[in-house]
């Protein structure tokens, strides 16, 4: 009896290590985001192969009604004045949400509509953060540890990164012992 129970994947909570099953992880480093940081002198001194940050994703089956789940490890650490964030993206099927849920550290959450109206939520362990379809998003480390973060999307949603060359309309920026939001 009971022989066929399967021991699902397990994340630990305080530190959003995913472990137990198959893993896909990708390291986004500073060579990877040029034109993402205001300063972009300060982006060229740094070291391109410095890791800012880590995204694993559950291997799972794809296709409509699928979701993936993964965790996004952002470093803390600056280019010039201005904190690590992910790139951001608004997702290729635009009117698909997801959802983060902040685990440690803390930062902010970046979403911004299509028409460019931009607002700020805080990260920290235990936030929730439902993103709305057509919401481009982007997370940023504004302390001193990691922030982990684990996301819950559509598989179909995809990532579209280039919708954003812009870039978003909020920056921000380390100042005195906390950070200041720029526009532009
Ligand atoms: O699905 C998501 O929104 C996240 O898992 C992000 O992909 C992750 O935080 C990395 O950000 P980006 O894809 O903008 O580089
Ligand atoms: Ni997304």
């Amino acid at each position: 009896m009971n022989s066929d129970i399967f021991m699902p994947s397990q994340l630990t909570w305080a530190t959003g290590a995913l472990a137990g099953g198959p893993l896909i992880r990708k390291t986004t480093r500073l060579a990877d985001l040029p034109g993402i940081f205001a300063d972009g002198e300060a982006w060229k001194c740094g070291n391109p192969q410095k890791s800012v940050y880590d995204v694993d994703v559950l291997g799972s089956p794809v296709g409509e009604g699928a979701l993936f789940v993964g965790v996004t490890h952002l470093r803390a650490g600056n280019v010039g004045d201005e904190f690590f964030m992910t790139r951001g993206h608004f997702h290729q099927r635009r009117e698909q949400g997801e959802v983060y849920f902040g685990l440690r550290g803390c930062g902010l959450l970046l979403l911004q509509t299509e028409a460019g109206d931009a607002r700020l939520e805080q990260v920290t362990a235990g936030s929730v953060h439902i993103i709305p379809p057509f919401t481009a998003h982007r997370l940023i480390n504004t302390g001193n540890e990691t922030l982990s973060s684990l996301a819950v999307w559509p598989s179909i949603a995809g990532h579209d990164y280039a919708a954003l060359a812009e870039g978003f309309t909020l920056r921000i920026f380390a100042s005195g012992e906390g950070y200041e939001v720029r526009h532009g």
